[in-house]
């Protein structure tokens, strides 16, 4: 097998094993990594520890444009960190979870951010990055694109799984959850999540975790192959 070179974005709602899944498939590549929501995370983190509103574009732009986002792109470990701090564990707390999207959704957040992610995968020669806008928005001319989606049922017995809970209600409650979520990150007017329309849409309600693995590294290597014959 050729060593894989260019980018592969991984795009698609939450819960469906996307990092899990872009982890494994930069692993077998020999690939960088890059997940950029945890920079969207890291955001959300200078925002609070700041005692800004999240909700206050203005404030929250000024405050991240201020802040120095490190993350690291390895597959095999989580860095990152907000002006020197260490914050890999904090991001995936209840309180940043809770304002990412707010966050995420003021424009000149997502522009600086998006500047910083073209770095990182520019610097590269293989990467994969995983996202929502990824294909779409950051890279656009990526060697592949993979929409991962699965039903929210799904999802939210995944979820469910993780967090250990049992009760029919409470996973009811947690798909809803996350139908709130995927209509919110589609619908708002900047970036909204969507599949590119060059990107292969891989449904993995009926997949575990390396069946998506292998599907994303097939694909990697067929886009390879044909992007080398042109
Ligand atoms: O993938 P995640 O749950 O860590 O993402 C956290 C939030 O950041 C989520 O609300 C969507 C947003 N996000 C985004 O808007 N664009 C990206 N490229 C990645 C994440």
């Amino acid at each position: 097998m050729t060593a894989f070179r260019g980018a592969v974005t991984l795009d698609g709602p939450s819960g469906t094993g996307k990092s899990s899944v872009a982890r494994g498939v930069a692993r077998q590549l020999g690939a960088a990594y890059l997940d950029t929501g945890a920079m969207y995370r890291a955001a959300t983190v200078a925002v609070l520890d700041a005692g800004v509103d999240p909700q206050d574009a203005e404030a929250v732009a000024r405050t991240v444009a201020a802040a120095r986002i490190v993350v690291g792109t390895e597959a095999g470990s989580e860095r990152v960190e907000v002006d020197g701090v260490d914050v890999a564990a904090r991001i995936r707390g209840a309180e940043v979870t809770r304002w990412v999207s707010a966050v995420s959704a003021v424009p000149a957040v997502r522009r600086q951010l998006v500047a910083q992610q073209r770095e990182l995968a520019g610097a590269a020669d293989a990467v994969v990055v995983e996202g929502r806008d990824i294909g779409t928005v950051v890279l656009p001319d990526a060697t592949l694109k993979v929409y991962l989606t699965a039903a929210p049922e799904i999802r939210a017995q995944r979820r469910a799984g993780q967090l250990g809970l049992r009760d029919p209600a409470e996973i009811d409650a947690l798909a809803a959850d996350l139908r709130r979520r995927d209509e919110y990150d589609s619908s708002r007017a900047d970036s909204p999540l969507r599949p590119a329309a060059d990107a292969v849409v891989v449904d993995s309600s009926d997949l575990d975790q390396q069946g998506v693995v292998d599907r994303v590294v097939a694909l990697a290597e067929a886009a390879l192959v044909t992007g080398d014959r042109t």
